[in-house]
């Protein structure tokens, strides 16, 4: 107890504070710098100006609150499917099992990239339709989550051109079909409730790294992220990451940290229920299905030899989603 006590004080006291990337700023140059400085820190930074209007913002969350405030019964018909797009119930995940005595305690709405029937990659994992809530149930929403998916993912290339300058290659190294050309990038709405306990292993979402290129993640007013960035340190110290309106809080992953060959950091995050309900959208951004994530060349050296063996991005992804997600037959018993 007096552990616990501590550790919420610790953590309630620590804000951190992160760079700020002003995607409309003209010094290029300033900009590079100051998000390579981020990335080798800790791996999380903000950005601003990126071009989503804050009133459409607000409307995707309206809309997520819709679907999450809807009769089990109905967001149940929308239960996440073999390819990971749906319905995640409360305690479907977990994702730090050491610590966490069951799962995250939140639920989630995965939407996926679509690509047309007609594309012979249509029937790969991460490609496909995405089921949606019915449109008598919930009219716009589709159309509201279709369009955010657009928007996040134009600001996310305009991220990874900036990333690319950072890690001395070309600036548009990852706009090719091989990579962000034809992502994986999926979005997920979250709804947060109830009061974690770290002393009793409950959390509203367990200690993690995300599992690929970055993140771009969208919070409504609510405390809850914290971030550790030395998870070897002991004990751990968890700083809070403060919501700023209209900008995204940008991480990221561990793709990234080892594409990099471990130069650029993904960190350690996790989110605290304070009893207050909270509302959040990650949108997670990876490279092509077939991309075959191998060390990048700027940062490899005789001296400093790729320490990861080369994967495909998909069996990367693919490996990480069955860590840490319930198996989809326990839903099938229950029924
Ligand atoms: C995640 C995550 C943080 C949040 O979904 O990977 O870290 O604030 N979410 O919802
Ligand atoms: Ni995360």
């Amino acid at each position: 107890m007096e552990n616990h006590t501590k550790d919420l004080q610790d953590s309630t006291m620590k804000v951190s504070s992160l760079n700020c990337i002003d995607l409309a700023n003209d010094d290029l140059h300033h900009s590079v710098v100051s998000l390579k400085q981020a990335c080798l820190d800790c791996g999380f930074f903000y950005v601003i100006n990126h071009g989503i209007n804050e009133e459409f913002m607000d409307d995707v969350f309206e809309q997520s609150k819709k679907f999450f405030a809807l009769p089990l019964e109905e967001k149940m018909k929308v239960l996440r499917n073999e390819k990971h797009r749906g319905y995640t119930p409360v305690l479907d995940e977990i994702v730090d099992p050491e610590n966490q005595v069951n799962g995250d305690h939140k639920e989630g709405y995965y939407i996926g990239i679509e690509v047309p029937k007609d594309d012979p990659d249509w029937d790969k994992l991460f490609y496909g339709p995405n089921p949606w809530p019915n449109s008598d149930v919930l009219p716009r929403w589709r159309e509201t989550m279709e369009k955010y998916h657009q928007e996040a993912l134009r600001v996310s290339k305009d991220i990874a051109r900036l990333l690319a300058l950072a890690l001395d290659l070309d600036v548009n190294y990852f706009d090719s079909t091989e990579m962000l050309g034809k992502p994986i990038a999926t979005m997920r709405l979250l709804h947060y409730q109830g009061i974690s306990d770290p002393s009793k292993g409950i959390y509203a979402c367990g200690a993690h790294s995300d599992y690929g290129m970055m993140t771009l993640l969208a919070t409504d007013g609510v405390m809850g992220l914290q971030i550790c960035k030395d998870k070897n340190e002991k004990p751990q110290k968890w700083e809070y990451v403060p919501p700023i309106k209209g900008a995204f809080i940008v991480n990221l992953g561990d793709m990234l940290e080892r594409w990099s060959n471990g130069f650029f950091k993904s960190t350690l995050h996790r989110v605290l229920g304070n009893g207050q309900e909270r509302y959040s959208i990650p949108f997670f951004v990876e490279p092509n299905h077939d991309c075959l994530v191998e060390c990048l060349p700027t940062c490899k050296s005789e001296s400093n030899v790729p320490k990861y063996p080369a994967i495909k991005c998909s069996t990367y992804l693919t490996q990480r989603y069955n860590e840490t997600h319930a198996e989809l037959s326990i839903y099938r018993q229950q029924n």
